[in-house]
């Protein structure tokens, strides 16, 4: 009995941490049955349910070595009806410990950008190419990016968003499938499997070079605008 109050006591300290986390990160729902709390009701949602047994894979996965590295796996967060999915390359230091995507300087950065899109950060979804963190944040390798992909098509199947932003050039190399340099490809739309891709660079290039904000608004706008139609 003593056993089984102290394994719920460490559940209850995990749990509050956990939607502590994703309350910083501006994250209001918890989905803990097949029904969610969504704008205009609560209505079943399988596609929450599936989104909760990949993480759970996420969290076991041996797939590759990072996970003996990682602090925290990050699966991704936001709305699983999202219509607009942003997708980065690999968590950094930040989003290791909280085991949340973009929680850190780009995150601030990429949570301004969604603003000004009139958005918020739960509206929309946000994952990385790598679910666990590269040591000292080198850039991820043709194996891990093997390993992890499946993840992100299994997300982007079950979210089914009209549009992708691509966030740098690892995210444009995986779901474009081309080598293209990202100041070649972002502006114009590109096609994932029938959704719309905007490459566009990554909010950690634009904290280096804040000149390129002005591109990366419009192609912000470009997606607003395929978004109203
Ligand atoms: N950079 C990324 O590509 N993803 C994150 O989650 C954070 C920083």
């Amino acid at each position: 009995m003593e056993e089984i109050n102290k394994e719920l006591r460490e559940i209850i300290r995990s749990l509050k941490g956990y939607m502590k986390a994703e309350s910083l990160a501006g994250i209001e729902e918890f989905y803990l049955n097949p029904t969610v709390v969504h704008g205009d009701g609560v209505r079943p949602l399988a596609e929450s349910l599936s989104l909760e047994s990949l993480r759970n894979e996420v969290a076991n996965c041996k797939l590759c070595p990072l996970y003996k590295t990682r602090k925290n796996p990050v699966f991704g967060n936001g709305s699983p009806k999202a219509r607009l999915v942003f997708v980065g390359e690999a968590p950094g230091r930040d989003e290791d410990i909280q085991g949340l995507p973009f929680v850190g300087r780009a995150g601030e950065l990429l949570t301004k950008i969604i603003e000004a899109m009139g958005l918020a950060r739960r509206d929309v979804y946000i994952c990385n190419i790598l679910k666990c963190r590269p040591p000292e944040n080198r850039n991820p390798l043709p194996t891990e990016i093997a390993a992890c992909q499946e993840y992100l098509w299994q997300q982007l199947e079950v979210i089914n968003p009209e549009v992708v932003c691509c966030l740098g050039k690892f995210a444009c190399q995986v779901l474009l499938n081309q080598d293209l340099a990202i100041t070649k490809l972002r502006g114009k739309f590109l096609d994932f499997r029938g959704i719309k891709v905007m490459p566009t660079f990554h909010p950690a290039y634009l904290l280096r070079n804040p000149g390129a904000k002005r591109l990366v608004w419009q192609d912000m706008q470009k997606i607003m605008k395929e978004l109203k139609k």
